[in-house]
């Protein structure tokens, strides 16, 4: 057999303009700031930590699913496909996935061109029968997957009910560009979290440790180191909410005083009690993220929970 081959494609993402994304969030009515901002070095690492809480069910449930169930999903993909990862840095999910369906060759996507290609190196050293190429681009947009995968079978692979960080309008989108870069007749396995009692979902975002408190709270740390703003995290407090209208665990920062904070040369002024909106987790049914995959052009081709009920992992096809 030949060498496995690694190479890393770089297709150059239009970055967001931290700067100008933060201001129209701090401007509007209600205060927000978009989660993406979270995962500066720090905050990966209590994102790491928030993997391992007790009360934080979804990782482990969810590694759980793909490894019980690895041989029925590969058998599913069949074997000689290509796998495309939305996000990188979950090779730990995809681990039994790859020994079982053993893929011609693994597309990991992230718009963060190091972290990718240090995980896809790493990937690739522990697996060198793997075709690996890594791609660096924003995986929201259609995008081309390298020309040497052009006639392998599709699978793509998005974990960690990151889907959830969307608005159903933006998840549908998104669901339809992941058709449009994969193509008809592919599969895609994708991890969602469940709706469930409230005690249950606000206990993962709001734990006994309190690690998703400084989670939230190292996000006003990240805006003064990176836009020179001035938070006190003091004078902030973590609030996550199950807000059973929007099918939402919500996050805020709550103000515990009438304050002024400067961020980026600008004021803002925050009320006592005035919150800042930093990130909303959906949770679904299975029938109604059925529903929202079918408005994408995906059919449920199998679907598999925890003994709880907990947590969804779902594979479609593309119509
Ligand atoms: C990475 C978006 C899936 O919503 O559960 C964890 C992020 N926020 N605790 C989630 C998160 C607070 C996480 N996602």
């Amino acid at each position: 057999m030949a060498q496995a081959t690694y190479e890393y494609f770089d297709l150059k993402p239009a970055l967001t303009d931290m700067r100008s994304a933060v201001l129209a969030g701090m401007r509007a009515q209600q205060k927000h700031v978009s989660p993406m901002y979270f995962y500066d070095a720090d905050g990966s690492d209590l994102f790491e930590q928030i993997t391992e809480l007790p009360e934080y069910y979804l990782t482990r449930t969810e590694i759980a699913l793909f490894d019980q169930y690895s041989d029925a999903i590969a058998q599913r993909i069949g074997s000689n496909v290509c796998l495309v990862e939305y996000g990188s840095g979950s090779s730990r999910k995809i681990r039994k996935l790859l020994e079982t369906a053993r893929p011609a060759a693994y597309v990991p996507v992230d718009i963060s061109g190091e972290h990718l290609q240090a995980n896809a190196r790493a990937l690739h050293t522990d697996n060198p029968w793997l075709n690996v190429y890594p791609t660096c681009t924003d995986f929201t947009l259609p995008f081309d997957l390298p020309a040497a995968v052009a006639d392998l079978p599709k699978a793509g692979f998005f974990p960690g009910s990151s889907i959830g960080n969307f608005e159903p309008s933006a998840a549908i989108e998104l669901l339809r560009n992941i058709h449009v870069t994969l193509g008809q007749g592919a599969h895609l396995l994708i991890g969602v979290d469940r709706k469930k009692s409230v005690e249950l979902l606000e206990a993962a975002y709001d734990d006994a440790a309190g690690v998703t408190a400084q989670f939230n709270l190292n996000l006003l740390g990240h805006l003064n180191e990176s836009l020179d703003a001035n938070f006190d995290l003091t004078k902030f407090t973590h609030r996550a909410t199950y807000n059973a209208e929007v099918g939402a665990v919500q996050m805020h920062l709550i103000s515990r005083c009438a304050q002024q904070v400067q961020v980026a040369g600008e004021l803002f002024n925050f009320a006592e009690g005035e919150a800042l909106h930093t990130e909303n987790s959906f949770k679904y049914h299975p029938e109604e993220f059925l529903a929202l995959a079918a408005q994408a052009g995906f059919a449920a081709n199998a679907q598999w929970t925890d003994a709880n009920d907990w947590y969804g992992v779902y594979l479609l096809t593309a119509q």
